[in-house]
């Protein structure tokens, strides 16, 4: 059977790693979240001081710790998933946290930062049997893609659903706090000069706001047999 890319978009928080990761099981493909190669050069930037007191980055600085940075995708031998590695070194909790995730959209809209990673995740998606998440992949990453899928749900579903993970992961952050953290995201993901937030003409549109796993599954699975039958 042809061994398609899938690439799935769509805003912040709308469960796109569950599905996307869910349904490389599902098909027996590698999953690729490259959200979480902006939040690996977001701590980078972090911790190599180049973010100034007012938040402001100091771009030079920064592409210097690129330039020698590296940025895999490790299985974790005892979950058998993908985790994310910087400079050797596993970062997978760290970028997932709320201070990571304040800093990472004006990260994630640099020029330099983007072409890198674009070309990075080229590599890896080179020869399909991939699904791969994020924000610019059936526009700019792989334009190309066999099946394309935009997902969203409203900003107050998306904070709830992001509320939650956190304290299941025992960040206690105010509901309010995520929710304007989203709705931030949301206008400096779409509003961006290079590979802003849009759906690809040809994607699919997946409102979730009401809808389960299950059934966005369904959706997803009937999909991919007909992109594969083709
Ligand atoms: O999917 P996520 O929330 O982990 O993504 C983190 C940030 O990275 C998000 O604010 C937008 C940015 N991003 C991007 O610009 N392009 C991608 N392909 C993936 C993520």
């Amino acid at each position: 059977m042809k061994r398609i890319i899938i690439a799935i978009d769509g805003t912040s928080s709308t469960g796109k790693s569950s599905i996307a990761r869910q349904l490389a099981e599902r098909v027996g493909y590698t999953y690729i979240d490259t959200g979480a190669m902006y939040r690996a050069v977001t701590l980078l930037a972090m911790q190599g001081g180049a973010f100034s007191d007012d938040g402001r980055i100091d771009e030079a600085r920064l592409q210097g710790l690129l330039e020698k940075a590296t940025i895999q995708f490790r299985a974790n031998p005892r979950t058998g998933r993908a985790e994310t590695f910087l400079n050797d070194e596993n970062v997978e909790q760290e970028i997932r946290s709320m201070q990571v995730s304040s800093h990472v959209s004006p990260i994630a809209a640099l020029p330099f930062v983007r072409k890198a990673l674009v070309t990075q995740q080229q590599k890896m998606g080179h020869g399909g049997g991939i699904v791969m998440d994020g924000r610019d992949i059936g526009t700019t990453v792989f334009p190309q893609a066999e099946m394309k899928i935009f997902m969203t749900a409203s900003p107050e579903v998306r904070a709830r659903r992001r509320f939650l993970e956190l304290q299941e992961k025992g960040m206690d952050t105010p509901y309010e706090e995520v929710l304007k953290n989203v709705q931030e995201r949301d206008h400096i993901d779409t509003h961006r000069a290079t590979s802003p937030l849009r759906k690809a003409d040809d994607a699919l549109l997946l409102d979730n706001s009401n809808m389960t796993m299950e059934e966005e599954m369904d959706v997803l699975l009937r999909i991919f047999q007909e992109k594969t039958a083709e």
